[in-house]
């Protein structure tokens, strides 16, 4: 079976390529590179013995995808690729609208166009804004609070309807909650350029002094000791979510939420990378970040019961293996 994998080059769609390969399926990556680098193709190579055929399309361009789509027969198709800065699609909604939707509606025109049906999409637990209560189950109301959140939200709606004017398509939107760690080869991870957004490569650039103090934003939330709780999910378990969302036997349009379902405080991440890599991580209270909500974790039992979807990595996984990655590549 050939999969044509959009972000294929990024954070999770290497994982989930490096899986897929693992698996015996043929893989086809399409990326614009501008969020990953070229030389995680030689680094799914080593880990897999197995070559991918790569093509530098940017999915914005129409004519260059319909040319993919004429010379490969492809079988399916997991989405990855997009923008997915939230501070940036704040200062720059047009440039998100404009990437996420239109790569998104040139994809899915060459899929009708040359009757490929079967979809895999990256959506984001972001899509349930502030949840009423915890877990949060796949049927919880549904809003955001930036442009980012919304293509993602955007992009459900088109794939809903869709499947509603063509019910022969086979969708699954994966909401997936807060990936961090990395393949344990050390190779493949996440190390973004300057200052990072997100809670994990942030604590790992101040463990390697490369910055100086994490600000934890809150410590007067509702929660075990005040900071925001966040359900924290190893990537290499929500890449495999991806090969059983393929093999999935349920047809149509399916929703899962990929998370472990355990809710963790900022705080407790913290200590817990400290104890498990033996290093000490600054850090300072500051004030709430805008936007932000307490906590925030999943249900995962629909994507238990219909995917057998069982994470296997736990939080000092996720520790070590996030370190292991930035200390490997420096
Ligand atoms: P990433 O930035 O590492 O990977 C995305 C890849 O898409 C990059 O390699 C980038 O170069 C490529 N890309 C972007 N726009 C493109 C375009 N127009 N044409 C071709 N390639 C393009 O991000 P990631 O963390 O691997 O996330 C993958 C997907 O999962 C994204 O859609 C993201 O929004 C979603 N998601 C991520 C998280 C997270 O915490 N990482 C959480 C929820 C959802
Ligand atoms: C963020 C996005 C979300 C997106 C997800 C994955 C926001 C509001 N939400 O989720 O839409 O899908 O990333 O890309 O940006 N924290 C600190 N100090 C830091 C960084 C983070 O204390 O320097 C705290 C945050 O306040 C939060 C937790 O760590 O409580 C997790 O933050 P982060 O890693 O940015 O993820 P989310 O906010 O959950």
């Amino acid at each position: 079976m050939k999969i044509l994998v959009t972000g294929g080059c990024g954070f999770i769609g290497s994982h989930t390529v490096v899986d897929l390969l693992n698996e015996g399926y043929e893989v086809i990556i399409v990326d614009n590179l501008v969020n990953s680098k070229i030389d995680v193709l030689d680094k799914i190579k080593k880990i897999t013995n197995k070559s991918v055929k790569f093509y530098q399309y940017d999915l914005c361009d129409y004519t260059k995808l319909d040319s993919l789509f004429k010379e490969e027969e492809i079988d399916a198709v997991i989405h990855f690729a997009g923008l997915k800065a939230v501070s940036e699609s704040v200062e720059k909604p047009l440039m998100y609208y404009e990437n996420n939707l239109y790569s998104t509606i040139n994809l899915l025109k060459c899929m009708m166009k040359y009757n490929v049906k079967k979809i895999v999409f990256s959506s984001s637990a972001t899509v349930y804004g502030s949840p009423k209560s915890l877990p949060i189950y796949e049927d919880f109301p549904l809003s955001t609070t930036n442009p980012y959140g919304t293509t993602k939200l955007m992009i459900e709606n088109i794939l809903t309807d869709l499947y509603k004017a063509d019910n022969s398509f086979d969708i699954t939107i994966l909401r997936y909650f807060n990936p961090i760690g990395a393949h344990k080869s050390g190779l493949l991870g996440e190390d973004p350029n300057g200052i990072p957004n997100n809670l994990m490569p942030y604590i790992v650039k101040v463990a390697t002094h490369e910055l100086p103090i994490l600000s934890i934003f809150g410590d007067d939330y509702d929660t075990v000791d005040g900071t925001g709780v966040r359900d924290f999910i190893h990537v290499c378990d929500l890449s495999y979510g991806h090969v059983l969302a393929l093999k999935n036997k349920k047809e149509g349009l399916k929703i899962y939420n990929l998370g472990t379902g355990q809710g963790t405080s900022v705080l407790e991440l913290v200590k817990m990378f400290e104890k498990v890599n033996n290093v000490e991580v600054n850090y300072k209270i500051v004030g709430r970040r805008d936007g932000d909500i307490a906590s925030c974790y999943a249900s995962n039992k629909k994507a238990q019961e219909e995917l057998g979807f069982k994470p296997k990595y736990n939080l000092e996984d996720m520790c070590r293996d996030s370190y292991n990655f930035v200390k490997s590549n420096r």
